[in-house]
């Protein structure tokens, strides 16, 4: 397969970068600072440089051309606030979704945030809810597409702990937790690989007791 990953220096990026190129597909990593370059290339993946809050959906087209599936693993993080949360967390994600149609590029994997486009809980700050409105207007985009195989995966809290293989990988709700981002990048792996039988699915994900083949084998 050849994969496109926006946001291609982020954590999971970078991690489900090294699992595609190590089993021999061809990864295309879209990143915005040149300095990451070597990064990505370390991965096995080759980088683009390519800033998805200042590109257009032709650029990124050009991008994509030829590839089998794109993922949107980019994030404005945790230092920005409430504007970069709408021009990177939904705004690119409208762009990449709109690059991949005109490129011709059905499958796309999203990660989103569990709790995305719910009201915020009462005690977080506005820029939480800046962050998980603009996931959520993400997600609307991508449903109203008819043109894309995508599957919008929402990830619990993030950890750097090694991976455990062992998800809860379901529709809304599955209760709240954490993942390893190792975990989430071996999710993202198999669900690129049931594309398209498991598409159109918002899928919530957190640490389980299921291993990750047969909780997607499950979406089939
Ligand atoms: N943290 C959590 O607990 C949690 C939970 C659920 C979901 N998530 C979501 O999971 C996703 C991935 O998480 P992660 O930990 O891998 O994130 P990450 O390490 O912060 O990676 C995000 C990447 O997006 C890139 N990016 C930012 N603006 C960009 C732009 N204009 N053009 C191109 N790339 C851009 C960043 O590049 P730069 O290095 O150049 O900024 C960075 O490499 C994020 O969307 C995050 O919101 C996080």
């Amino acid at each position: 397969m050849e994969i496109v990953i926006a946001g291609g220096h982020g954590q999971i990026a970078l991690r489900l970068s090294r699992l595609l190129a190590g089993r021999g597909d061809t990864v295309v990593s879209l990143v915005r600072n040149p300095d990451h370059a070597a990064d990505v290339r370390a991965t096995g993946a080759t980088p683009v440089v390519r800033d998805l809050e200042a590109a257009s959906a032709g650029e990124v087209a050009g991008d994509l051309a030829g590839a089998d599936a794109v993922v949107f693993a980019a994030g404005a993080g945790p230092g920005s606030g409430a504007a970069r949360k709408d021009t990177v967390d939904r705004a690119a994600s409208v762009l990449l979704a709109d690059a991949a149609e005109r490129a011709g590029v059905r499958g796309f994997v999203q990660v989103s945030a569990m709790g995305a486009g719910e009201p915020p809980a009462p005690g977080r700050d506005d820029v939480w809810a800046a962050y998980i409105r603009a996931k959520g207007e993400a997600e609307d985009d991508l449903r109203a597409r008819g043109g894309l195989d995508w599957l919008i995966l929402r990830p619990g809290r993030l950890t750097d702990d090694p991976g455990t293989g062992l998800v809860t990988l379901a529709e809304p709700p599955i209760g709240h937790g954490a993942v390893t981002r190792d975990d989430v990048a071996a999710v993202i792996v198999a669900l690129l690989d049931a594309l398209p039988d498991a598409r159109h699915r918002t899928l919530d994900l957190l640490n389980g007791g299921t291993r990750i083949a047969d909780a997607v084998a499950a979406l089939r």
